[in-house]
Order: C-alpha cells, then sequence, then structure tokens
C-alpha cells in the first residue's frame, strides 16, 4: 500500500475529502502523515479526529525554508512516505525539497492555470472579469503553480459571484477530482511526458 503526506495550513476540506475517499476505498493509499505550518489550522484537528500523525510547525522558528523542509524530510522518512499531496499549503518549497519528491507531489489550485496562479487565485479571476474559471490538478515543480497538468474542470463565473460563492463551487469539484487524481498516482497511471499528462487506461475525471 503506498503511502502518501498531506501538506495543509487552513481549513483543510481537501484533506477531509481525501480521508472520506480512502475509508471508502475509492483511494488504495494511506495517509501516513499529515504536515502543517499553521498550529491552528482547522485542517490538523481533521487530521487528528481521523486518527492521523501530524508534523505541525511554525516557520519562524527557522533562519530558512530549507531548515524546516530538511526536518520535514525526515519526517516523510521515518515513515517511508512514497508521495505528497499538497491541499491548500501556503508555503513555496525550495527546488531542495522538490527535487527530492521529483514528480512525487500533486497540487489543486482553484484557477485555470496558467492563468491566475498565487495565493489568491479566486479573487484574482473575479477581479479580472472572466466569464468561465475552473479548478487544475497538476504535479509540482520549481515555479509557483507551473508543473504539468494532470485535469482541469471550468467552472462559469455567474454575474453575483462573490468570491464565497464562487470558492464554494469550485470546492465541490475540488471534493471530487482531487480523490481521483490520487488514486491514478497509486496505480501508476498518470504518465508524464514534457508538458503533458497522459491517463494509462484511458480513465479520465468523467
Ligand atoms: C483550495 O481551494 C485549494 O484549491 C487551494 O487552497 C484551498 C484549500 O482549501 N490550494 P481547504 O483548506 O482544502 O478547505
Amino acid at each position: 500500500m503506498k503511502k502518501f503526506a498531506v501538506f495543509v495550513s487552513g481549513s483543510g476540506t481537501n484533506l477531509q475529502a481525501i480521508i472520506d475517499a480512502v475509508n471508502r476505498k475509492e483511494i488504495p493509499g494511506q495517509i501516513a502523515l499529515v504536515v502543517s505550518d499553521n498550529p491552528s489550522a482547522y485542517a490538523v484537528v481533521r487530521a487528528k479526529n481521523a486518527g492521523i500523525e501530524t508534523f505541525v510547525f511554525n516557520p519562524k522558528d527557522y533562519n530558512s525554508r530549507q531548515d524546516y523542509e530538511k526536518i520535514i524530510v525526515g519526517e516523510l522518512e521515518k515513515r517511508s512516505v512514497d508521495f505528497i499531496v499538497l491541499a491548500g499549503f501556503m508555503r513555496v518549497l525550495t527546488p531542495f525539497f522538490i527535487r527530492k519528491y521529483k514528480n512525487k507531489i500533486l497540487n489543486i489550485h482553484p484557477a485555470l492555470l496558467p492563468s491566475f496562479p498565487g495565493a489568491h487565485g479566486v479573487r484574482d479571476a473575479l477581479n479580472y472579469g472572466v466569464k468561465v474559471t475552473g479548478v487544475t490538478v497538476h504535479f509540482v515543480d520549481e515555479g509557483v503553480d507551473t508543473g504539468p497538468i494532470i485535469f482541469q474542470e471550468p467552472e462559469r463565473v455567474r454575474d453575483d459571484d462573490t468570491e464565497e460563492s464562487l470558492h464554494q463551487r469550485l470546492h465541490k469539484i475540488e471534493y471530487r477530482i482531487y480523490p481521483l487524481a490520487i488514486k491514478l498516482f497509486i496505480e501508476d497511471r498518470l504518465v508524464i511526458e514534457g508538458r503533458k499528462v497522459k491517463v494509462k487506461g484511458g480513465e479520465d475525471e468523467n
């Protein structure tokens, strides 16, 4: 059974969707560790409620990003973690960490990349006035939200949308496509060819 870690910073509703999918055996893997840079993240409570080990750190206690990343790598290796799922983790990982887990880090972003990367994908899309936005699941490379795309799903923006109402609909998409991407990754069915990701066996999010 493949083991993975989920990195979180906030409320952790995606973490919850992943925990639920593991419990329903839709994801054939085990969450060995939840890592958080935010001691008061509700995601940490969700992990504890599910009986999952947590590693919580405060970035301010370290001189550099690489200093805490080295500790995280130690925690991951201790538990033989095979790959990493970022679910609302608000820190940029350094090349040191990304190279260590090359093509083994997944991320979800609440916009259709390469549009609106960064921390405020929903707000930025809304302020720009786009009529369609969406969700992207992608591999993490050394850039910010630039890695090969696994899934994208569009969502229409409504005239009366607020950041909250739009994010709520995007979340619903996230809870469906992220567990599926994790399952396909575990089954070795995501093949990266340059910037493109092909799904072996043809299954996609539909
Ligand atoms: C999600 O919208 C995800 O796309 C983004 O951060 C948000 C995390 O939400 N990267 P939650 O903590 O899973 O509720």
